[in-house]
């Protein structure tokens, strides 16, 4: 099935709507390819560019790596923090694009001493969608936590007493202020990735490889 939909000779890219979307259009043009349909006005979901071999997928930014792991499609861009959910097996992650970045961290109610109630040992109950990356943290650092799986919104939780932090990713930190949170630990640097299937690699290595240099050289130009 999937030879019919994603055949040999061409390429399928998988893109989020949003950020990583707007901020992939300035380096596929630098591999010579426009999107010729705006994902914004259009629903559709699988999009021609103005190469006939090319074509972009529209898929939520957690299901990335999952069409690119498959094969649905050969390519797509990803943030490092949704890869580390995924744990990035099948995929070969060859760039730092240097786009969508932003931090993880951890970040609870003003008035909550965080600092307090890690040198107490307290158990604490942290929101978050990024429970791989929460778990590992709060491990290394020998902190009790019980996580509650969300999926958007984190910022809500610790406001309505569903947890006492949160970990989640910041960028201006407008979100935080405008809720009255504040960021206690950075966990870690976040930017979005190229994320390539490691048969296509292989098998379509003459139509990638160009496009790949292309996005290499592009991406520096974003640090
Ligand atoms: P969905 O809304 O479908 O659950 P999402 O919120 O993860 O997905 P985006 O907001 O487009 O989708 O985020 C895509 C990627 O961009 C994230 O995985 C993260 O790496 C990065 N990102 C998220 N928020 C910001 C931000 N405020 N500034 C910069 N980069 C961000
Ligand atoms: C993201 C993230 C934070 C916010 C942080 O939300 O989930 O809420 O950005 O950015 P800031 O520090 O600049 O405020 P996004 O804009 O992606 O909205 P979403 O809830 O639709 O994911
Ligand atoms: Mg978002």
């Amino acid at each position: 099935m999937s030879t019919f939909s994603n055949p040999a000779n061409s390429l399928i890219l998988a893109l989020s709507k949003g950020r990583i979307f707007d901020d992939t259009m300035p380096l596929l043009a630098a591999a010579g390819i426009t999107v010729t349909e705006n994902p914004e006005t259009s629903r559709k979901l699988i999009l021609a560019t103005n190469d006939p071999h090319v074509r972009v997928i529209i898929v939520r930014a957690s299901d990335v790596p999952t069409y690119v792991q498959y094969g649905a499609a050969d390519f797509g861009v990803a943030g490092k923090d949704v890869l580390l959910e995924h744990g990035g097996e099948g995929l070969y992650q060859p760039i730092d694009l240097n786009i969508a970045k932003c931090r993880m961290s951890v970040a609870v109610n003003a008035g909550f001493d965080y600092d307090k109630a890690v040198r107490q040992g307290a158990r604490l109950r942290v929101a978050t969608k990024f429970v791989q990356t929460a778990r590992e943290h709060f491990a290394a650092k020998g902190v009790h936590v019980d996580l509650i799986k969300l999926y958007g919104s984190m910022e809500l939780a610790p406001l309505v007493g569903l947890s006492d932090a949160i970990v989640d990713v910041v960028s201006t930190g407008s979100t935080l202020r405008a809720n009255n949170l504040v960021e206690v630990e950075e966990i870690m640097d976040i930017s979005s990735r190229l994320v390539v299937n490691q048969a296509a690699l292989k098998l379509k290595r003459a139509r990638l490889q160009p496009i790949l240099e292309a996005f290499e050289r592009a991406s520096k130009l974003n640090n």
